[in-house]
């Protein structure tokens, strides 16, 4: 397959001296155009991978004809040539996106492989720019949510983190619970600076400048830390938190937020933006009555699709069961994590994870089960583990059957 090239040249003699080098058997002209408006209609219709534009410095016409086609026609690419190469019009060049500008070339072998050069260059920029969307597609936020303090959001969330980090992901975990934040305890990290830093000083962040403000914790997994005082808490509004989550999909794998058990406007930001709740529940009175509260909220924020269950603690010692659970909040439970007071508490007091140093505790094979179906997509309905009633219904369907 040729290389196909149309030539744009407002002066017949620069046309003619550019016809005459393009003598390759990988590349052919298709089209010849003296510029104006004209061009980019040819340029739609012919489809060139490269234009070639021959102009003397500051052609504005020209000029504003490669920005359109550089700006609308990203498949087709834009060589500049030009007569004298100055600092003036590189930075011209610069200004409209251009980046491959020579010097009218000398010799037909020089410019033949200069045009070659240009094609595999942009075409593999081109397809690592396609993979990268996908990256960012296939990026995940994953809010940790409870209707009820201490029931194991901030436990889940660093477990979860450190877990998926452990299978080579990109992770970063961003503690949103601003006033009483404590990622940072459960991780063992020292935060010199944290979100709060973050939106008093950059106001738009790029991923490099958001990085600084992130601790790296040993597992790999970078963490933006909450504020180091409450009262910094209502610095931080809501749709900064938005910008930051959106800026941390285009690099990251995983972004667990963990979040406090108040519904306010970063809780709300936080459920939106993400494309899985944990919503963490218990085996108590207290807490399923809030559940059922905040789970009908989400369901008028048409947030409820993307909510899974994960009851914590799941001991079923008293009157209230996982299937007493699974009526009231009326979503798909993914997991049921034991209770292991001395695990968990030895981890928190440690400050080491105890997917990291219990790693074979049923606390630490529960979270593996949680990344597992994080990372098939998050079906949870496939990864559902029956219930008792599920189970009873299936028997009895068999026993009719029979
Ligand atoms: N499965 C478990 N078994 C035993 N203890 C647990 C379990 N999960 C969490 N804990 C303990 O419960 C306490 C509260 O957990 P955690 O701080 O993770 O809850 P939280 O929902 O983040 O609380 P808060 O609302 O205060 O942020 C901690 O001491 C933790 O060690
Ligand atoms: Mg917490």
């Amino acid at each position: 397959m040729k290389i196909n090239i149309m030539l744009v040249s407002k002066m017949d003699s620069a046309m003619k001296s550019m016809r005459s080098m393009i003598q390759d058997e990988e590349l052919a002209v298709v089209f010849e155009s003296s510029g104006g408006a004209i061009a980019l209609d040819h340029i739609e219709n012919v489809s060139p991978n490269i234009v070639v534009m021959s102009l003397t410095a500051m052609d504005m016409d020209m000029l504003s004809l490669a920005e359109r086609v550089i700006q609308y026609r990203p498949n087709t690419f834009v060589v500049l040539l030009m007569e004298h190469l100055t600092v003036e019009n590189m930075q011209s060049a610069m200004k409209i996106g251009a980046h491959n500008v020579i010097e009218f070339p000398q010799n037909q072998k020089e410019f033949s492989d200069y045009l070659k050069g240009v094609y595999n260059a942009e075409t593999a920029r081109l397809s690592m720019m396609n993979e990268k969307q996908a990256i960012v597609w296939s990026s995940q936020v994953i809010t940790v949510y409870a209707a009820k303090g201490g029931l194991g959001k901030t436990t889940i969330a660093t477990n979860l983190a450190v877990e998926l980090a452990k299978k080579k992901k990109k992770v970063a975990i961003i503690d949103l619970d601003l006033q009483f934040g404590d990622v940072h305890i459960f991780m063992d990290v020292e935060p010199k600076d944290t979100i709060a830093e973050l939106v008093q000083e950059v106001y738009t962040p790029n991923i490099d400048s958001l990085r600084s403000y992130m601790v790296m914790h040993s597992s790999g997994v970078h963490i933006l830390c909450a504020p180091k005082s409450p009262e910094y808490a209502e610095i931080v509004h809501s749709d900064r938190v938005q910008s930051v989550l959106s800026l941390m999909r285009s690099y990251y794998d995983y972004i667990i937020v963990d979040t406090p058990s108040v519904i306010n406007d970063i809780t709300i930001t936080a459920i939106e933006a993400a494309s899985m709740v944990l919503f963490v529940a218990g085996l108590d009175i207290s807490t399923l009555k809030n559940s059922k509260l905040s789970i009908s909220l989400l369901e008028s924020l048409q947030q409820k699709e993307k909510v899974r269950i994960i009851i914590n603690r799941a001991v079923e010692i008293n009157s209230i069961t996982v299937d007493d659970v699974q009526r009231v909040v009326h979503a798909p439970i993914i997991a049921k994590i034991p209770s292991d007071y001395m695990v968990a508490i030895s981890a928190l007091n440690r400050g080491i994870p105890f997917v990291i140093g219990a790693a074979k505790s049923k606390l630490s094979l529960a979270i593996a089960n949680i990344a597992n179906i994080i990372e098939t997509g998050g079906n949870a309905r496939d990864g559902l583990p029956m219930n008792e009633t599920k189970i009873k219904e299936r028997k009895s369907l068999i026993k009719r059957k029979k």
